[in-house]
């Protein structure tokens, strides 16, 4: 998989090719943690729908669409991102539902059978604590967290029926794959 800047050049044939302009969004997909969950996300069987919480500039929700999950979609808090991931979505070719959505405020955390959430150490606490609208995930990717945060992070789903399958670490960055 190769995620680059649309002015970039696309990567050779056979590779996974994401053109990312992250506007005012965060995410060129360059981060540890975004490219720990792309790993993660890389290892799963795709397949039926995929959930991305506080999805950015879309690079997550993207490459999901691009590997086979149908439908994909995505929520972010923040205007710029709902729209960035939106225009990042059409320019790759593939569809992502995206709306604007707080994990702070606005209760339980929409959910699919996949979900991926790189979201800070505060933000998962929050998810954990609320729950989902609906189902529990049966794959919930887990990032933004440094590795010494993971243990807790990963505990406190484990309320939900969530249990640790894989953990991928780079820099001072860790992500977790539960399943229930
Ligand atoms: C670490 S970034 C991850 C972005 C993208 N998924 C990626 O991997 O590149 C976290 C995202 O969560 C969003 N976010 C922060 N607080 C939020 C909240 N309360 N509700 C929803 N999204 C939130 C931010 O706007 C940001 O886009």
């Amino acid at each position: 998989m190769h995620v680059r800047p649309p002015w970039a050049e696309p990567a050779p044939a056979g590779v996974l090719d994401i053109a990312i302009d992250p506007g005012q969004a965060f995410g060129t997909g360059a981060h540890d943690t975004t490219r720990l969950c792309l790993e993660l996300l890389l290892g799963l069987e795709p397949g039926g729908e995929l959930m991305d919480l506080g999805c950015g500039s879309g690079v997550l929700a993207i490459a999901a669409a691009k590997l086979g999950w149908d439908p994909v979609r995505g929520v972010d808090h923040e205007l710029e991102s709902v729209e960035a991931t939106r225009e990042n979505a059409a320019a790759n070719g593939v569809e992502v539902e995206v709306s604007r959505f707080d994990l702070l405020r606005d209760g339980p955390a929409p959910t699919a059978p996949t979900v991926v959430a790189n979201l800070l150490r505060p933000l998962l606490l929050a998810v954990a604590r609320a729950g989902f609208r609906g189902d529990v995930p049966s794959r919930l990717i887990i990032s933004g967290l440094l590795r010494e945060q993971a243990d807790e992070a990963a505990a406190a789903f484990g309320a939900h029926g969530l249990q640790e399958h894989a953990r991928l670490a780079g820099g001072d960055w860790a992500a977790v794959l539960l399943c229930r």
